[in-house]
């Protein structure tokens, strides 16, 4: 497996993970949106030919925000999510981003637990936050440079 930077070739495989795998997917407006956004920037996981995981970040320097993480299902706990957050954080990191941050459902346990392997601890609730169901969002943050 390899993760590299998104290309405008992936959004096709994309939707159809987004279909299969998402409740609330994200359409092709708003894919190309991100993929377009001059402050957006984005990893995919790739096996053999198949895409299998990306993830959408948008950055406002000193800061970056994780958007959306998604693993296709079939390959889920085999490492993939792990890998492209890995990737992403040292490029943040090596590019002298102060912190990421990110939010998620409160009953999502499964990105809750690969977050807090990564290090990210919650900053804040917002109250129903998400829709489709209503839900809290957590807001995790992460330092990228190391206190002296
Ligand atoms: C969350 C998600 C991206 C994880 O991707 P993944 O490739 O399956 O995760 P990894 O295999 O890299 O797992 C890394 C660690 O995360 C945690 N983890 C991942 N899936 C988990 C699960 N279902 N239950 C508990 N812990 C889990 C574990 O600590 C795991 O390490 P381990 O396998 O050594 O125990 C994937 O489940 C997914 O795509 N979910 C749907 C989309 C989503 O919810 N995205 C996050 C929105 S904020």
């Amino acid at each position: 497996m390899r993760v590299r930077l998104l290309e405008a070739a992936d959004l096709e495989p994309i939707l159809r993970i987004e279909q299969r795998a998402m409740a609330n997917p994200w359409n092709e407006g708003q894919l190309r949106a991100e993929q377009s956004a001059g402050n957006g920037i984005a990893w995919a996981a790739e096996s053999g030919n198949a895409l299998c995981g990306y993830a959408f970040f948008r950055t406002c320097a000193p800061e970056c925000e994780l958007l959306h993480l998604v693993v296709a299902p079939e390959r889920r706990r085999q490492g993939v999510g792990a890998d492209v957050l890995q990737q992403a954080l040292a490029y943040f990191a090596g590019t002298n981003f102060a912190a990421c941050f990110l939010e998620v459902r409160t009953s999502n346990q499964a990105a809750r637990q690969l977050y807090g392997k990564f290090g990210f601890v919650q900053v804040g609730q917002r109250k129903n936050y998400y829709n489709q169901p209503v839900e809290d969002a957590l807001l995790l943050r992460r330092n990228l440079i190391e206190s002296s």
